[in-house]
């Protein structure tokens, strides 16, 4: 019999991942379900043919080219123009998030998040050997505003656990996964002064700024007026802004993340990235899909008007659905909600059980297939067995 056994700390733990099943309508991890045009298809698939000649060769280290691009979108999505020496990509922002920890995470250096929030953060932390704590949302799950009379909470009560935990990384996802809350800008703004100083002690014993990593994975679904963590990177030069291709630009098969950050954060990770991380077939395909932006985010407009629409309907059948500056909504609450996704499944929908106790999470799909989860959840919400959260207390 054998005795190998992964290291302590891995014990019983699963591999990350929502059910992949073969169902008509998949809500459930925040695609966007607009595939790329015929055009696009082609323009990618000439590029991958061009970097493919030459793949004997090992590719760019550094991808300038690409985050020539990447510093070029940002400038033209947010208003913040960057040089390319601020830009770092990887396999998807799990991989920037990864190679943040494992430059500026570490044993004895927390990372800190707010829950309910995105549930890789753990296992980042976990893979790196980074101790991972939490503290919680106020119940709008913002950071709290200034005025909270619930002791602990709001900017007073960041900045205490901020001070109490001297973590290395703070990570807190805007717009957050899985309630679609984006924070406003004087939360933000607190975070960063309240880590300013209030990371790790260096060798010298001096304390440093913990590093603050705003993950706006779905950025461009923020709501007419919401801004962008990037334009406070110009004063901050410990904030960090991570980016995907996943979402809004509808290639989440290409797995490409990036972030901007100063150009001492880049240096770091490139310290740690492995070599040669990101293909030559992965930067081809990325580049291409950046030239074509314009075409694989017209539907961004049409997705947000989805939502908003989506949440007043699951308002109009009386159940709770928050407010969402991302490409889904968490919604409920429901007595059990294993069971509400069970009967949505039975129906060919397939959402996510992920969030606050008796919450739901949907994504946006296209009006068909929005129309489609409609009906079946109007179809579970009408059969007998079935109450809200709300009904079974009542
Ligand atoms: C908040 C958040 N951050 C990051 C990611 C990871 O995205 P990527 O595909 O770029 O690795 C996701 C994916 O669902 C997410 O929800």
């Amino acid at each position: 019999m054998s005795t190998i056994r992964p290291r302590p700390g891995l014990e019983g733990c699963e591999p990350y991942g929502a059910p992949e099943l073969e169902v008509p309508v998949r809500l459930n991890v925040n695609e966007n379900p607009y595939p790329p045009s015929e055009a696009v298809v082609a323009g990618i698939a000439a590029a991958v043919a061009g970097a493919a000649a030459g793949a004997n060769r090992y590719p760019d280290r550094d991808f300038p080219a690409l985050r020539t691009a990447l510093a070029d979108y940002l400038a033209v999505e947010s208003g913040v123009r960057l040089p390319p020496e601020r830009i770092w990509a990887a396999n998807g922002s799990n991989e920037v998030m990864l190679h943040i920890l494992q430059a500026f995470g570490g044993p004895g250096r927390p990372c800190l998040s707010f829950a309910p929030t995105y549930s890789m953060y753990p296992e980042y932390a976990r893979d790196t050997l980074t101790p991972f704590v939490t503290e919680r949302r106020s119940d709008d799950f913002t950071l709290g505003s200034p005025d909270s009379d619930d002791p602990g909470q709001g900017i007073q009560g960041i900045t205490e656990a901020v001070r109490a935990h001297r973590p290395a990384v703070i990570i807190v996802a805007s717009p957050n996964n899985p309630t679609g809350t984006a924070l406003p800008t004087h939360q933000l703004r607190a975070l960063l002064d309240a880590a300013r100083g209030s990371g790790p002690v260096d060798l010298e014993g001096r304390p440093c700024d913990a590093l603050v990593v705003v993950d706006e994975a779905y950025g461009e679904f923020r709501r007419p007026g919401v801004p962008s963590a990037l334009e406070l990177l110009e004063d901050n030069p410990h904030l960090v802004v991570t980016r995907t291709m996943s979402k809004a630009f509808g290639m989440a098969g290409l797995r490409l993340g990036y972030m901007a950050a100063g150009t001492s954060v880049v240096e770091a990770l490139r310290v740690v990235r492995l070599p040669y991380h990101l293909s030559a077939l992965t930067q081809a395909a990325a580049l291409a899909a950046l030239g074509h932006r314009e075409e694989l985010m017209a539907q961004v407009a049409s997705l947000r008007a989805e939502r908003d629409e989506l949440v007043t309907w699951l308002r109009s059948r009386g159940l709770t659905a928050h407010d969402s500056d991302a490409n889904f909504v968490l919604f409920g609450p429901f007595a059990d909600r294993d069971a509400v996704w069970r009967d949505l499944l039975d129906d060919g929908v397939l959402i996510r059980v992920v969030g606050p106790p008796g919450y739901l999470r949907v994504s946006v799909g296209t009006p068909e297939e929005t129309a489609r989860f409609r009906a079946a959840l109007t179809r579970t919400l009408s059969s007998p067995e079935h109450t809200t959260a709300q009904e079974a207390l009542a």
